[in-house]
């Protein structure tokens, strides 16, 4: 551990970056009109009274608007970053200045991670809430002393929800989790637009290369990577998708994308960015292939997307050429861009998903932790789709905000839609 632990009950990077993490968070406040409705009401109701929250989810300035709702909500709390290189120190000073537990920094070793991690469980939570699933996991294995204590978990993302459905389905998930990343409200706007804008966005902050004109290739074309692939084309690139599920791959080239396999993408590509949650799909063949001056991203949960271990070995020598930019240059003498250590892009080397997607988001993370605090003892040990009704109240809620009002059905039609008598 860096030295960082204040024995405070936090360990931050630089309290002195409160003062900028308050401003970034007011920002986001005022983006996030549905989790700030959820806290007016929490507050008077205080749902998660007697509740202990462990976190384990990017701190960025959304999520401090998060934990701010969850602790007007009664609950105590104490939260980790899920990803080594994407806390916004700033935001975590903040958070620790205004009394909040927390351990997360910038740039971590693993070690860090875990320790951070680690810390969260000695508060002893009742609920956890994680992005990726490595506090639940820990909570299952390494850490299992603080699985009898917890009552309930969220799970925030694609990775952490398919790791758990595997854990539910060998026996071995030790309370009811709730899959936030499979509500409607969540996937088809955080999955699509959030990881699409961010994406694009981390990749120029790294860059500033020109789009237009280059030739993208997204690997995986679920929602992440369909959101990488529209707001790449929509920047002029043109795009290539490589998949391996044959519906996916289908609908790619419904939507007017090249599709092909990686081996064939590889010697075409300017850009790479992998979207995935799987292993091994970039790998030193492909490196070998890629034209002189090719940029390598990955947006997937893991680090695990890109080999960069056959990059170093493919390589005489490494420098960064700027911020979350490491140029490889290979024996063959052609250089490789490989971004944020291939770590997710639009965390490490942007801010993450935009406020105002975040605010579904994390609306539906608020209410599965009020929903497992009042009936978590009633649930088995299985992993739980939000409710429709959840769905759609937070669309309505979020059109509300946005101002924008839509037809409702008259009873007549209620009718119709259920008449099967009803025909030519
Ligand atoms: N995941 C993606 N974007 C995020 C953000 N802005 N805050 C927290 N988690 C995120």
């Amino acid at each position: 551990m860096e030295g960082l632990d204040t024995g405070d009950g936090y360990a931050v990077r630089d309290i002195g970056l409160a003062d900028e993490g308050s401003l970034r968070v007011d920002w986001a406040r005022s983006r996030m009109p549905v989790l700030a409705a959820l806290r007016d009401e929490a507050e008077r109701t205080k749902p998660l009274a007697g509740m202990r929250v462990a976190g384990c989810l990017h701190v960025t300035k959304e999520t401090a608007v998060l934990v701010e709702t969850i602790a007007a909500a009664g609950a105590e709390l104490s939260w980790s970053g899920c990803n080594p290189l994407s806390t916004q120190d700033d935001v975590a000073a903040w958070l620790a200045r205004e009394g909040y537990s927390v351990y997360a920094w910038h740039g971590q070793s693993v070690d860090d991670f875990y320790w951070c991690i680690d810390k969260t469980l000695e508060f002893k939570p009742t609920l956890t809430l994680d992005d990726g699933a490595d506090l639940i996991v820990r909570v299952h294995g390494e850490r299992s002393e603080y699985a009898e204590g917890v009552l309930g978990g969220t799970e925030e993302t694609t990775t952490g929800v398919h790791r758990l459905r595997a854990m539910a389905a060998a026996g071995d998930l030790k309370y009811p989790v709730i899959a936030v990343n499979d509500a409607v409200t969540k996937w088809d706007f955080d999955n699509v637009y959030g990881t699409g804008q961010s994406t694009l966005d981390g990749i120029l902050r790294a860059t500033s290369v020109l789009i237009a004109g280059k030739t993208m290739v997204v690997a995986g074309y679920g929602h992440c990577g369909k959101g990488v692939a529209m707001r790449a084309r929509g920047l002029g690139a043109n795009v290539i998708v490589t998949e391996v599920d044959p519906l996916a791959a289908l609908r790619a080239v419904m939507d007017g994308y090249k599709v092909m396999t990686m081996d064939d993408a590889a010697p075409l590509g300017d850009i790479f960015c992998t979207a995935t949650g799987m292993k091994d799909i970039i790998v030193e063949r492909h490196f070998a292939t890629m034209k002189d001056g090719a940029i390598v991203s990955n947006t997937g949960h893991y680090d695990c997307e890109i080999d960069v271990v056959a990059l170093e070995n493919l390589s005489t020598s490494v420098r960064t050429i700027r911020k979350d930019n490491e140029e490889f240059t290979l024996a063959n003498g052609n250089k490789i861009h490989l971004l944020a250590r291939g770590r997710l892009v639009n965390l490490a080397a942007a801010e993450g998903h935009p406020s105002e997607v975040m605010d579904m988001s994390f609306a539906n993370q608020f209410l599965s932790l009020c929903r497992l605090a009042a009936e978590a003892k009633d649930m088995d040990n299985n992993v739980y789709d939000i409710t429709v009704e959840q769905d759609q109240n937070l669309a309505t809620t979020k059109l509300a905000t946005i101002g924008v009002s839509i037809d409702t059905l008259t009873t007549d039609q209620i009718e119709y839609k259920d008449d099967y008598t009803a025909g030519t």
